[in-house]
């Protein structure tokens, strides 16, 4: 029998696919850009085309209830759109055999008693996930419909309660219950933590089955379709408390610690329990125990998910999840590489993070700093040679985007306590020529820009800046990118969010954001969006205007400076786990202050204001003055014990800045202490508390050592 099995790479999907018993059939499992089912002609003539006996329809938009309470439009329509376009293409096609998955949430809310089949479209939905819920009725309900009105059609729906397990999305804001707290006590674990706040009392009873049951459920209707009742539930018949939930998963982790409750926090709806008599008739009972259960999903959140202590503790770590992977692979399968539908997708949600309108993409941080300033340059109308204020600590690449550009970078110290710009220099660096400060937020810190602001007003300045290391990075609650005309990213390896080579500019400025666009393309005059999508299916209507098209007419010297549809996949993973890699960063850095502060005689740690966050793109440490040991003697500790170290950005010391601009070093006392006595290591989203505890223990024993001289 050929099967039509929706949604295959979706938790059910997934686990229906990875059955044994998957292996009896033949399955088409069409990936999303293979089929998209909200396209109603595309699925009719896949139907056509493949012509299945049966369809198992387990496509989903989900999310949790944040994601379902702000975007219900969303959850409604695409499933709404899906589920027609599948049961009615299939009926249409002569498809005699459907499989429609429903959902618990299409039950009336709060209700004692266990839900029956006949109790849907009996009392209010749950309001937060209202918009999902009646796209799921819908569906069911039109199953039924073509059932009775034609019996030659059988077209079922399966609802199966809450389900927990492999394939689980464990992060953001579509993880579940379950998963989310498997992460966050496993998290506990490595963090030392030994007290957790659970939402609510803790007494709300929550049913989930482990997807594998369900699995397994949905097989056995397959073989035995004709005895399948029409709308059947699919579960546990029995539930848990949240502290039940709590205490097995803190078993299955190794998580001692106690649990307290918050009761200021929501618990959401007390209980919601299936009936499965009609389950039980039918003769399906789920196997598997809850503490198993629990057991094999955390065992797959270690294997896929957790990271693995890599012998080396590095500066970064690059973090693909499992679904970036598989969308890396489907940008092999559809053959278009080069910049396109992705990498759009990539800049707006980039940008929008960013509270910025305009995102725009290109092959490196130092790319970025160029065009953006070019595009300054032209917009302004600056002269050649006109002086761009930068730090006098900083990489290499943020002075260099200026000598690119045709501009003179002039250095200003820094502060001896943040790494940054220090605004009380900046003035008494300013002259007639002085078109920009570049206020670079070095490690992730945010540099002081009420100050800087302040002084660009003033001085009738603008600003760049430079946020390559500072992603998400913020100051008194707005986002480092937004304070100047124009922002320079980068995601090379090692930054917080990473493409393997990249960086963005971004910017509110549509003028800016049309002359980089033009300028990273070899100065092209479309910078449409229709162009810069390269949607296939779209022609730039701009193009056929002009006698020559206007997509392949050059205005300005430009440059190629674009990047592919692989570097556009891999950062939209990576802003969809943002808040693991962030979280992660910001914790490990934590964890590395709190255990060094017996060290702080002679090594300074970073420190930053309340009113800022850091995104710690690593973690500086800098040798203080007063230390018995040099920081050459320091590092090579660390690198002997396999603990990676970098010197801390060295700039006015380079030889090609000693040639281009003489001896500077000794006119900024701070940098130059930075520069013979900053180095950092590594705090990223990779490490595990053992590894930090190793970079710990290996300075505790180098000071004791060196005191002891
Ligand atoms: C502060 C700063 N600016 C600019 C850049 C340049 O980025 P890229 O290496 O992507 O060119 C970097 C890179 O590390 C950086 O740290």
């Amino acid at each position: 029998m050929k099967i039509l099995l929706t949604g295959a790479s979706g938790m059910v999907g997934r686990n229906v696919t990875e059955s044994p018993r998957s292996r009896d059939y033949e399955l088409l499992t069409p990936s999303h850009k293979e089929l998209d089912l909200t396209d109603k002609a595309a699925v009719v003539a896949y139907l056509e085309k493949t012509r299945p006996d049966m369809v198992i329809h387990a496509a989903g938009t989900v999310g949790g209830i944040a994601a379902n309470s702000q975007r219900p439009l969303k959850f409604l329509t695409e499933n709404l759109d899906m589920g027609r376009n599948i049961i009615g293409g299939a009926y249409l096609a002569g498809v005699k055999k459907f499989l429609n998955l429903g959902s618990s949430c299409m039950y009336p809310r709060n209700h004692d008693t266990p839900l029956t089949e006949d109790m849907i479209l009996t009392g209010e939905l749950e309001p937060t996930n209202e918009g999902y819920a009646l796209a799921k009725i819908a569906c069911a309900r039109m199953c039924s419909y073509i059932t009775r009105e034609n019996s030659a059609f059988r077209y079922k729906t399966l609802i199966p309660c809450n389900i927990y397990g492999r394939w689980d999305k464990f992060t953001g804001d579509r993880a579940h219950m379950i998963p989310a707290v498997i992460r966050r006590l496993s998290q506990a674990v490595d963090d030392g933590k030994d007290t957790i706040a659970i939402w609510g009392d803790g007494t709300a009873r929550r049913e989930f089955m482990y997807a594998g049951d369900l699995a397994d459920c949905i097989w056995l209707a397959v073989e035995r379709f004709d005895e399948l009742p029409e709308l059947m539930n699919v579960g546990l018949g029995v539930d848990y408390s949240v502290d039940e939930y709590y205490a097995a998963i803190a078993k299955a982790v190794g998580f001692n610690g106690n649990f307290t409750h918050d009761l200021t926090k929501p618990a959401g709806m007390k209980r919601k329990l299936t009936d499965v008599t009609r389950m039980n008739q039918f003769g399906w009972r789920p196997q598997m125990s809850l503490a198993d259960g629990i057991r094999l999903t955390v065992d797959f959140y270690r294997e896929h998910f957790a990271a693995k202590p890599s012998e080396k503790i590095g500066i970064g770590w690059a973090f693909i999840s499992d679904n970036g992977k598989r969308r890396v692979q489907e940008i092999l399968d559809s053959n278009r590489l080069s910049q396109g539908a992705m990498v759009y997708r990539f800049e707006k949600e980039f940008a929008r993070l960013h509270e910025q309108k305009y995102g725009i993409a290109l092959n490196s941080g130092t790319s970025a700093l160029h065009v953006a300033l070019e595009a300054m340059k032209e917009k302004f109308n600056w002269c050649p040679k006109s002086k761009v204020l930068v730090p006098a600590v900083t990489f290499i690449a943020s002075s260099n985007a200026c000598l690119h550009a045709g501009l003179e970078p002039v250095f200003v110290d820094v502060d001896a306590k943040t790494y940054n710009i220090d605004p009380a220099q900046i003035e008494s660096k300013i002259d007639a020529d002085t078109v920009a400060i570049m206020p670079v937020h070095l490690f992730g810190q945010p540099c002081e820009m009420d100050a800087i602001v302040d002084i660009a007003k003033r001085h009738g300045l603008q600003i760049i800046e430079d946020c390559a290391e500072a992603h998400f990075a913020k100051y008194k609650g707005k986002t480092v990118g937004s304070f100047g005309a124009a922002a320079g990213f980068s995601t090379y390896v090692a930054h917080t969010i990473t493409t393997g080579v990249g960086g963005l500019v971004t910017t509110n400025d549509r003028e800016l954001m049309e002359i980089s666009r033009s300028l990273l393309a070899h100065g092209r005059a479309c910078t449409c969006e229709k162009c810069v999508a390269s949607d296939p299916r779209v022609v730039c209507p701009l193009r056929t205007k002009t006698e020559m098209d206007k997509r392949f007419m050059f205005v300005r010297l430009g440059y190629s400076y674009r990047i592919g549809e692989f570097e556009g996949v891999i950062g939209l993973d990576q802003l969809e786990n943002k808040d693991f890699i962030m979280g992660t960063r910001e914790a490990n850095a934590a964890y590395l202050t709190a255990n060094l502060q017996d060290a702080q005689e002679f090594l300074q740690l970073p420190w930053h204001p309340d009113y800022a966050t850091h995104s710690f793109m690593m973690y500086p440490i800098v040798v203080k003055k007063n230390a018995p040991f040099t920081r050459r003697e320091l590092t090579q500790r660390l690198e002997r014990n396999n603990i990676e170290t970098r010197p801390m950005m060295p700039l006015l010391n380079q030889p090609l800045y000693k040639k281009l601009f003489g001896d500077l070093e000794k006119d900024y006392p701070v940098a130059e202490w930075i520069n013979h006595c900053g180095f950092y290591v590594g705090c990223h989203h990779g490490l595990r508390r053992a590894q930090l505890n190793k970079i710990i223990d290996c300075i505790h024993g180098f000071l004791k050592e060196n005191q002891c001289k």
